[in-house]
């Protein structure tokens, strides 16, 4: 018995070892032009492995089990990376196709160079970004590496997004990056983010020897988007990189000098780039969860379904943050709360406390005291958090509140003391008539009355 047990312990170690990284799952699936490329990105997919993903390789050429993203209508794949350029032979990865594993959970990292195919830009177009044409290259005179030929489309790049969920401190003030390909311009969906961008001496056009720019580029400037990001309400992630050649060996290795700048670097900041990049995009990083929550009154220790009005009310909920490997506490501190009937009654802001060391879930703890306002009915209390580079935290809870019950409220209240005076001389009023009424005779007709009588 306690073999077996042993074993079943042993298998279970097992598969827990061999999880990858990632919260949502760990199958990949790579889409490349024929298998050769596979030698120009080994660093780029060695990290990837190492990293404990099931990787499957297809290439476009032979297609000869077709690639296929669902199966029985069920997600196949957890993440899905095309390094693939040719033309569109894959016709099982159409937009819809994308759209559908996305909608599904899964998340898209694109490598596109400037042959770009049609079906790419129509998945683009559907989340608001629009590639250049076909055979447009970024060309900036000013920021070249000085190895380039003269076209000036190896770009020198140090425009990172400064947000730590998406790149660590040490990308964003490392080296700068090569990047040579595609520009986009990035919509206005609040659910996309530009990682990384050109600057402002960029254009976008065509390089074809003696080529005469007579016509508007595209985009231009730093309106140029060379990596952007999206999130989806569903918190899938989709990274769109304009650059084919940026994971490249080659580039990871470069060294990097800007023409005119005395400044050079021995490595580019590619390598380092491209991993951040990717394990944000495998929901590597930038995860959070709500691990608790809980709501009583200030001055009681139990959670009810019903409050009265007006009662003082505190709300705890505690939010950690999957960062490499590991969920830690959440770092930040712009966390509301809301407590909702149609419209949000109140919105406060959350105190974050001190993590300690012993909390088993390492989340941290936010808190907001609240009165309750003087309306009654069901309200949700609501912490609605949408950061950019953070997964989407979207935690509600109902409760009751009931009005005052007849015996709760104080026996004489002043704005009533009109009616209790009007009550009581009311009351005074008729005894003193029916005393003046019984008791006072008017002695003397009643004599004569008599008189009368007789
Ligand atoms: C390009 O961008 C870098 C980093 O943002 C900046 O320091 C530099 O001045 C820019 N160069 C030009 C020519 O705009
Ligand atoms: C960038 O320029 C440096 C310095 O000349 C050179 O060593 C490096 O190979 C160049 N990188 C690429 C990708 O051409
Ligand atoms: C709630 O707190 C406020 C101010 O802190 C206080 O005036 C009020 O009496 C409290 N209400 C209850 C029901 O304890
Ligand atoms: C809540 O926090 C934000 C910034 O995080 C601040 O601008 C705002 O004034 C705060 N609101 C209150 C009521 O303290």
């Amino acid at each position: 018995m306690r073999r077996i047990l042993c074993i079943v312990v042993l298998v279970f170690a097992v598969l827990i070892l061999v999880e990858s990284k990632s919260t949502t799952g760990s199958r990949v699936l790579v889409l490349l032009d024929n298998e050769d490329d596979k030698k120009l990105y080994t660093r780029f997919f060695g990290s990837l492995e190492g990293r404990d993903y099931i990787v499957t390789y297809k290439t476009v050429t032979n297609l000869n089990p077709s690639i296929e993203l669902f199966s029985y209508g069920e997600r196949v794949f957890d993440h899905f990376i095309n390094f693939a350029q040719k033309k569109d032979k894959t016709d099982s990865i159409t937009p819809t196709s994308l759209i559908n594993f996305v909608n599904d959970g899964g998340n898209i990292l694109l490598a596109v160079s400037s042959e770009i195919t049609e079906n790419i830009r129509n998945f683009a177009r559907e989340l608001d970004i629009e590639f250049d044409e076909r055979d447009t290259f970024v060309i900036d005179h000013f920021n070249y590496n000085v190895s380039d030929d003269g076209k000036h489309t190896l770009l020198v790049s140090s425009n990172f997004i400064n947000n730590e969920a998406i790149l660590s401190k040490e990308v964003v003030e490392g080296p700068p990056v090569l990047f040579r390909g595609i520009g986009h311009k990035v919509g206005s969906v609040p659910l996309l983010t530009k990682v990384l961008w050109a600057n402002d001496t960029a254009y976008s056009y065509e390089t074809k020897d003696d080529q005469v720019v007579d016509q508007e580029p595209l985009v231009i400037g730093n309106n140029i988007g060379l990596i952007s990001t999206l999130q989806a309400r569903n918190n899938a992630r989709v990274t769109l990189v304009g650059s084919l050649e940026f994971f490249s060996d080659r580039f990871f290795d470069s060294s990097v000098q800007k023409l005119k700048s005395s400044e050079s670097y021995p490595k580019s900041g590619n390598e380092a780039f491209a991993n951040d990049l990717t394990k944000w995009t495998l929901q590597e990083k930038g995860v959070l969860r709500v691990t608790s929550r809980l709501h009583h009154k200030d001055d009681e220790y139990e959670q009810l379904d019903t409050y009265r009005i007006k009662d003082n009310f505190t709300y705890t909920i505690e939010i950690s943050e999957y960062v490499n490997d590991h969920w830690q506490a959440f770092n930040g501190n712009d966390v509301q709360l809301e407590l909702i009937m149609l419209d949000p009654y109140i919105r406060v802001n959350l105190t974050a406390l001190p993590t300690n060391e012993h909390q088993e879930h390492h989340s941290r703890k936010y808190k907001a005291h609240v009165q309750l306002p003087d309306v009654y009915g069901v309200f949700t209390l609501k912490v609605n958090y949408k950061r950019p580079g953070y997964t989407y935290i979207v935690d509600t809870t109902t409760i009751t509140i009931r009005h005052f019950r007849h015996n709760e409220y104080p026996r004489f209240i002043s704005a009533a003391y009109p009616y209790y005076t009007g009550a009581a001389s009311m009351g005074t009023g008729f005894l003193l008539f029916c005393f003046i009424w019984i008791f006072n005779k008017d002695a003397g007709k009643s004599t004569a009355e008599k008189k009368k009588i007789n």
